[in-house]
């Protein structure tokens, strides 16, 4: 999405660096929206190392990961995959939602990504890819509570022994993040903005509500304020509107906190 300086403030830049240097792959734990892919991102672009990004579902194949054989004029030929590149290049792998990978998927990946940091492709000629000296891979997973997300295999789990949570962060930080985005003009109804927002995260995190805002849309809210729209308004274009999936009574419930809060 937009490209702002990422606000590192848990520290994970530094936690992403010693991992790094120890050659520890890292994974990121955290709901949608709270910064995943910002905060890796950044971590690649300090280090000025390319960064190879999988996002992955149900249905992502070995074939995405490892390459397929294709046929031209004639004569066969070995397409690599991301996986394959990143380890000969020795870049920064990314591996998005991995939990929502199918489990051969994730079996394959575990094969490149235990202590040997090897594959055999035994889709074309058998050869032995082994990954570069300073390869690292940094993934992310969705709480399970996301749909379509899985428990991912306590082995490929441990591929993993850096883990860093990132969760919703508190109240001054979130309104510092969105003003990285928008002019900052309207701040008391931005700071309503973020206690909604928390409001509706805090219920959807006990099940009251089936859906948990992010980032994303306290951002987009400063965003139609600065286009000089009502607050109440964009409160309810981008917080209540979308509990209409769920139903009236849903929508309902959030609208009545929305007009408690911004007023009739
Ligand atoms: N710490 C942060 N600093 C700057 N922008 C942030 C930060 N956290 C989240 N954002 C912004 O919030 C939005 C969602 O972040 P994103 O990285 O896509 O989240 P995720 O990958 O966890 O779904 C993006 O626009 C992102 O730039
Ligand atoms: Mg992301």
């Amino acid at each position: 999405m937009e490209e702002a300086q990422y606000l590192d403030w848990n520290n994970s830049i530094q936690i992403l660096n010693k991992a790094y240097e120890a050659g520890l792959f890292v994974l990121i734990i955290g709901p949608k929206g709270t910064g995943k892919t910002s905060l890796v991102r950044d971590f690649a672009k300090n280090k000025n190392i390319n960064l190879d990004s999988i996002n992955f579902s149900l249905r992502t194949r070995e074939s995405h990961l490892v390459g397929t054989k294709t046929l031209t004029d004639g004569t066969v030929s070995f397409d690599e995959g991301l996986l394959i590149k990143s380890m000969k290049s020795g870049d920064i792998l990314y591996l998005d939602e991995i939990n929502s990978a199918e489990a051969d998927v994730l079996l394959r990946l575990d094969e490149a990504l235990d202590d040997r940091r090897q594959i055999v492709l035994k889709e074309s000629t058998d050869e032995v890819i082994k990954a570069k000296e300073n390869w690292f891979v940094v993934s992310t997973i969705n709480p399970l509570s996301h749909s379509g997300t899985k428990e991912l295999p306590p082995q490929l789990l441990s591929r993993f022994p850096v883990r860093i949570r990132l969760e919703y962060p508190p109240e001054n930080i979130e309104l510092e993040i969105i003003k990285k985005y928008a002019s900052g003009n309207h701040e008391s109804e931005m700071i309503q903005a973020i206690k909604l927002a928390n409001t509706l995260r805090q219920a959807a995190a006990v099940e009251e509500l089936f859906y948990s805002p992010s980032l994303r849309e306290t951002i987009a809210f400063a965003k139609l304020l600065d286009k000089g729209m009502a607050a109440k308004e964009v409160a309810e274009i981008i917080f209540g509107n979308v509990y209409t999936q769920w139903g009236d009574i849903e929508y309902q419930k959030v609208n009545d906190i929305i007009t408690s809060m911004f007023g009739n």
